[in-house]
């Protein structure tokens, strides 16, 4: 069968750590998407031939998350042509969406695709990688493996990934328009933590896990609880406890920041409690007069993945 000269391929937006598992669980939102168009070029190698939707960020395609992942890509396929990549982001840089995840997976996922090549999720993950680790500096997976895989990911420090039984939540993420970067939120974490307190952690990681299989998405819910990361990270967001009491006067069940933040998502039972969530942040974020955007949905099966013409 001919390839095709062009390809059209999407990655979603992640919540990342989900509270419980700090560094090691994330999962797919339904929107926003990332869109990346590609195109062969006889030449080897990768060009950047434009970027929507966001300034500022570099061309060349070493120093580019979506740039260094096809480079990545198109080396391990050993294919003797080149592509040229149109970005067009929609999850911003320093978000807590999964923005270089987002990239990172659709580049090395379309460069994958355009060359009719089925590569299993261990080939994909390294690759993508080699792109989230331009922007953040460290191999993180728990944003790039559920942008590249969808659904809700586990991942261990090795880069395992297991998919677990997402729970049926609905969820509503709300993103502040300003940029917390992953670094700075990271410099404000302690390098060592009481025993005690990473005994209760583990305990409620395998709780939250216990539930995931049980199917109760309730008791999920509840198990999301954080003592080694978010307390300290709260001070860095913008307005986190008027808007925390916001979802929960709503009906929201759980929340907290999404990934190193600014985003914070927020768990409902139900659409209509995970509308009136998104409402009454909104509200909040609008009486301090912040711009602010929110994203209600449920989790998305699908990972990184073709669009159609
Ligand atoms: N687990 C990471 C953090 C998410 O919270 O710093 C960003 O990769």
């Amino acid at each position: 069968m001919p390839l095709d000269d062009h390809i059209s391929v999407a990655a979603p937006a992640t919540v990342a750590n989900l509270t419980v598992g700090f560094d090691c669980l994330g999962l797919a939102l339904e929107r926003p998407l990332e869109r990346l168009e590609l195109r062969r070029t006889t030449r080897p190698g990768v060009i950047i031939a434009s970027i929507h939707g966001c300034d500022g960020l570099p061309m060349d395609p070493e120093r580019n998350v979506s740039g260094r992942a096809a480079m990545s890509a198109l080396e391990a396929l050993g294919v003797d042509w080149g592509v040229e990549l149109t970005i067009h982001k929609a999850v911003l840089p320093g978000s807590g969406i999964g923005s270089s995840a987002a990239s990172a997976a659709s580049a090395a996922f379309g460069v994958a695709a355009l060359a009719g090549a089925t590569l299993t999720s261990e080939q994909l993950l390294p690759l993508a990688l080699d792109g989230e680790q331009v922007a953040s500096g460290a191999r993180h997976a728990d944003n790039v493996a559920p942008a590249l895989l969808g659904g809700l990911c586990l991942v261990t420090p090795e880069g395992q990934v297991d998919h677990l039984p997402a729970p049926d939540w609905h969820l509503t993420v709300v993103h502040p328009q300003t940029v917390i970067e992953t670094a700075r939120a990271r410099s404000v974490l302690p390098t060592q933590v009481a025993l005690g307190d990473a005994l209760g952690q583990m305990a409620r990681l395998g709780h939250f896990v216990h539930c995931c299989h049980t199917r109760d998405a309730q008791a999920a819910a509840l198990a999301l609880e954080d003592v080694l990361a978010e307390p300290h990270r709260i001070p860095l967001q913008p307005h986190f406890r008027g808007i925390r009491q916001a979802a929960m006067d709503a009906g929201a069940t759980a929340g907290g920041i999404s990934g190193s933040g600014p985003s914070s998502y927020w768990v409902s039972l139900s659409a209509s409690t995970a509308r009136a969530v998104g409402e009454a942040v909104s509200a909040a974020f609008t009486s301090h007069g912040m711009e602010h955007h929110v994203h209600v949905g449920r989790v998305a099966e699908r990972g990184a993945h073709v669009l159609e013409n």
